[in-house]
């Protein structure tokens, strides 16, 4: 399988750019299969789950031009709602949005169930309740989520969310743009990239109010249109270099960035005794003395992410004392401390609560990707140890790090890929 082998023990300077948001590129594609024009999506993240979007919306009969790195034209103006290419639906995490949007653009959808990291249960009920009571007949069967719209066509409703959900929020939001009225979702997630996805939908043509807020008001409109949008940076991946550099040491300039999106990662850094500053839309991170513990708990925005609870973890192994990391929002996330116990850290999970007593190093070890962020957390760690660490299925970072290794390199890290023959090749969208 495809390895990232580091040689631990440098710091990181200079300057890293970060690229378009994943969590809205993976909301905003589905979402563009609702418009009937085309979408010109600027800063779009070059990463295997965008790949694999456009891959499936291409098999609905979206026509997909890829105007440069990181801008593609999406045009779905001759989509049908056969050919759905479950196999690949059922990889990827985000293809639940494409219930709301065939809903909306048809009236019907049938999905697989989602697939993604496994941090736990990962239930659905919330997008379900919200397509019912905007008048859809749900059933969820073999695998399979088989949703029709009564007479074709959605309707408006007030729709409580019984859980801050990130997901269902977005899937409603997409699916009430061209419904039949007004929708009024409450108790909604308000992440930077539910602004996004509202604000992608408002530019062609949707009526998407409040967005950022736990009310969000649709007013369903008949048609979209297409338009031009450019997806926010990414607040996780940012995140990931910023934790990086506060495990490593050294200074970095992260550009393209939404300080404000970062507000609850530069706070807890400055209690770890990292400096932070803040430019326009750059950060820069300082790290030169001993990092200090600290105590953390996962929240919906504007709380700690839970997508950057295991890097922090993974930097508190180097503070002096003792931290406490809570996980707020799934279920199982520490299956990744297995592996870096194997590199020598010193934590013990009870329940939903880590305990970390810092060491003074790591050592190198042959360790896995359990997931995409546990993922980025080992590369952390391997950044940091003494001696080689050669991390395994590294295909999960590649689903939401666009060129980790390059970028890692750029800033004097020590790492290379190692690429398998044997390894099932990326979809790759080719500039046309
Ligand atoms: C999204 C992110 C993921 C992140 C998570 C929380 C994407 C593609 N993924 O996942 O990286 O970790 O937000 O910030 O954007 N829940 C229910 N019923 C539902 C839906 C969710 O009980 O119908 C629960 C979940 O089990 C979890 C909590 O709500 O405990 C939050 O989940 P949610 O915000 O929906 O996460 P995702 O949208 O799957």
């Amino acid at each position: 399988m495809d390895k990232y082998i580091i040689n631990g023990g440098r710091r990181l300077y200079g300057e890293v750019e970060i690229s378009g948001a994943k969590n809205a590129a993976v909301a905003i594609i589905p979402a563009a299969l609702m418009v009937d024009g085309v979408c010109r999506i600027e800063n779009m993240p070059q990463i295997s789950d965008t790949d694999m979007l456009m891959s499936i919306i291409s098999a609905f009969g979206a026509q997909i031009k890829v105007i440069d790195r990181t801008t593609v034209e999406i045009d779905c103006r001759s989509v049908h709602n056969c050919d759905a290419p479950f196999e690949k639906m059922r990889r990827i995490r985000a293809s639940y949005y494409l219930i709301g949007a065939m809903l909306g653009r048809f009236g019907k959808a049938k999905t697989t169930m989602p697939g993604g990291c496994n941090f736990g249960v990962r239930p659905i009920d919330q997008h379900i309740k919200g397509m019912v009571a905007m008048g859809a007949k749900v059933e969820v069967k073999n695998g399979f989520v088989y949703a029709d719209a009564h007479e074709g066509r959605l309707h408006g409703a007030r729709i409580y969310l019984d859980k801050v959900s990130v997901g269902a929020t977005i899937n409603i939001m997409i699916a009430a743009a061209m419904a039949k009225g007004k929708t009024i979702i409450e108790n909604a997630a308000r992440e930077p990239h539910i602004v996004d996805v509202a604000n992608f939908l408002n530019s062609m043509g949707a009526d998407v109010r409040g967005a950022g807020t736990d009310t969000i008001k649709v007013n369903g409109v008949e048609r979209l249109h297409g338009g031009t949008y450019s997806i926010i940076p990414d607040q996780i991946e940012a995140g990931t270099y910023m934790m990086a550099v506060a495990a490593t040491g050294g200074e970095v300039r992260i550009n393209n960035i939404i300080p404000k999106h970062l507000e609850c990662i530069s706070a807890k850094l400055v209690e770890m005794g990292v400096e932070v500053q803040e430019l326009e839309d750059a950060l820069v991170i300082r790290r030169e003395g001993p990092l200090r513990p600290t105590n953390v708990k996962t929240l919906p925005y504007p709380g700690f992410p839970t997508d950057m609870q295991p890097q922090i973890s993974t930097a508190l192994c180097f503070a002096e004392g003792t931290s406490f990391v809570t996980e707020g929002v799934w279920d199982n996330r520490y299956k990744y401390v297995n592996e870096l116990r194997k590199m020598g850290a010193n934590i013990e999970v009870s329940g939903r609560t880590a305990v970390i007593e810092g060491v003074p190093c790591l050592t190198g070890a042959p360790v896995a990707a359990c997931d995409l962020r546990a993922g980025a957390a080992m590369v952390i760690a391997g950044l940091c140890a003494r001696g080689v660490t050669e991390v395994e299925d590294v295909h999960f970072i590649e689903r939401g790090y666009e060129d980790f290794v390059g970028k890692l390199m750029q800033l004097g890290a020590d790492i290379s890929v190692r690429r398998d023959p044997e390894e099932p090749e990326r979809i790759q969208l080719v500039v046309v």
